[in-house]
């Protein structure tokens, strides 16, 4: 008798498994890049290899997912440069003249061939982490790494866990989401064995649990010393990465609340999440009043730009403007980023309150203290102070008139001051702003619901934070 867990990975694979149709045409779509880029590289007499790497060549992507990782690996001799120019111009010559250039540590070409996003990337050939130049180097030593340790029955276990973690929404490494990157996920099946037991393992562990494949230290406290992060995986190709450095505390924690919900009572809804309805712009603005706070939104018209970049840059400013709320003591409940990675982006701070009154209480020295006497003249000559100073409980005080009341006026102003990069917006989203950002305050937002089904399914997001397995 098959448990419950087997015929529900039966029934996932069956539609996630690439079958030999779709094998056979990824695999012509490859040879003929690299056939492609081989003769470019022989035009140009130039002494490098292209090579298929990424989940393509471990065999192990979900069926339908149309990613392609090429890499062009260049001697140790040439110099960075020159493996970033020439490897550029090789990618654009290979991609039938429909790229764009992207950049992530380290240029690369982004094309469309055949349908397939094909990612052309630059690197060096290594045979050893330490001769390492730029991160990327590593890719081809993962490749080697897997084609060795294998077993053709950790593909399905692979395919099953990926789809499990893109189905809770954990799946990838990149700043927007902080999860759990293809290279991981085959990682852990090389450990554990299986999808259930990488599930059943994962509820067990501790903070900073620390694996290594390896066994490249002798034990896992020294690791715990050199990494900081809440899940520690040594890269067995290189000792000194954490291959689950990107892992949020947040997303570990998504990962075993479905963890125990899936053993407990397995579901294909797993792997093949509910979307959330968007609430109507009606529904929006109940639910917004209904929870009695107030929710500025700050609008950045935003440059293409590698997505990697963006969320970067949104994350670093959301937490600036955090900064300056708090400092003129608005209270933060919440904050979360909406971006369509092209044009817009929109940071969404849920406050307590978005006005306060005017007068704020200001604490002194202690009474009879020497540096009352200039407490006392700084005070009683300042024309914001609105009452005091005075003594209460043994201290001074003084009641003075706030700089700003309404949280709205307090962002707009400062966000078309002189250098928002002061204050730590970063310099990107500093321009945005300048050049068309708005602020608006609760149901000012609601007319963008009904422009933009994506912003909308966001909000309502924000505002119902169940995980879809739950729905
Ligand atoms: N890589 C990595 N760490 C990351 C992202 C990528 O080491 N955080 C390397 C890995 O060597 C990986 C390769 O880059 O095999 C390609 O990355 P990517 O396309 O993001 O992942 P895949 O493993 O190909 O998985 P997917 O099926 O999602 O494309
Ligand atoms: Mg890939």
């Amino acid at each position: 008798m098959k448990s419950k867990i087997q015929q529900i990975c039966e029934e996932i694979l069956q539609e996630m498994k690439p079958d030999d149709k779709e094998r056979t045409q990824v695999a012509q779509t490859v040879s003929n890049i690299l056939n492609q880029l081989k003769k470019e590289v022989k035009k140009a007499g130039i002494d490098a290899h292209p090579e298929l790497e990424g989940s393509i060549a471990h065999g192990t992507w979900i069926s339908g997912e149309r990613d392609i990782d090429i890499f062009i690996l260049f001697p140790l001799n040439y110099p960075l440069d020159k493996v970033k120019t020439i490897g550029l111009e090789l990618g654009k010559k290979a991609s039938q003249g429909k790229w764009r250039e992207r950049y992530a540590e380290h240029p690369f070409i982004e094309a469309n061939i055949d349908g397939y996003r094909v990612d052309i990337v630059p690197c060096y050939k290594i045979s050893k982490f330490s001769e390492r130049v730029t991160s990327v180097d590593r890719t081809p030593l993962h490749t080697e790494y897997l084609s060795k340790s294998m077993k053709e029955d950790f593909k399905d276990e692979i395919i099953l866990l990926k789809a499990f973690m893109k189905g809770i929404g954990v799946y990838g490494a990149e700043i927007r989401i902080n999860g759990f990157s293809g290279y991981l996920c085959e990682l852990l099946i090389l450990h554990y064995g299986s999808f259930e037991k990488v599930l059943r393992n994962a509820l067990r562990w501790k903070t900073q649990e620390a694996i290594d494949i390896e066994r490249h230290y002798s034990d896992s406290e020294t690791m715990k010393t050199i990494f900081a992060e809440p899940l520690i995986l040594i890269d067995p190709i290189d000792p000194t990465r954490n291959a689950a450095a990107a892992v949020s505390g947040d997303r570990l924690g998504d990962l075993k609340g479905a963890a125990e919900a899936f053993l407990k009572d397995p579901s294909t809804r797993f792997f093949k999440p509910k979307l959330l309805e968007p609430l109507s712009a009606n529904q929006l603005k109940a639910l917004m009043k209904s929870r009695g706070t107030d929710t500025l939104f700050i609008l950045i018209p935003s440059q293409k730009i590698s997505p990697d970049v963006i969320w970067g840059e949104l994350r670093k400013s959301l937490k600036a403007i955090k900064k300056l709320l708090d400092l003129n003591d608005f209270t933060a409940i919440g904050s979360d980023i909406w971006s369509d990675e092209e044009k817009e982006a929109i940071m969404a701070i849920e406050l307590t309150s978005a006005n306060l009154p005017s007068v704020k209480s200001h604490q002194g020295p202690a009474a009879g203290d020497p540096s009352q006497q200039k407490f006392l003249e700084k005070h009683l000559q300042n024309n914001k102070t609105l009452a005091g100073p005075w003594i209460k409980e043994g201290k001074w005080v003084v009641e003075l008139k706030r700089d700003f009341t309404n949280a709205k006026d307090l962002v707009e102003t400062k966000l078309r001051e002189e250098s928002p990069a002061a204050m730590g917006i970063s310099k990107d989203v500093g321009a945005w702003v300048k050049e068309g950002g708005r602020v608006l305050l609760n149901e000012e937002v609601l007319p963008l619901c009904d422009a933009n089904l994506s912003f909308a399914e966001f909000l309502t997001n924000y505002f119902k934070k169940l995980p879809t397995w739950v729905l």
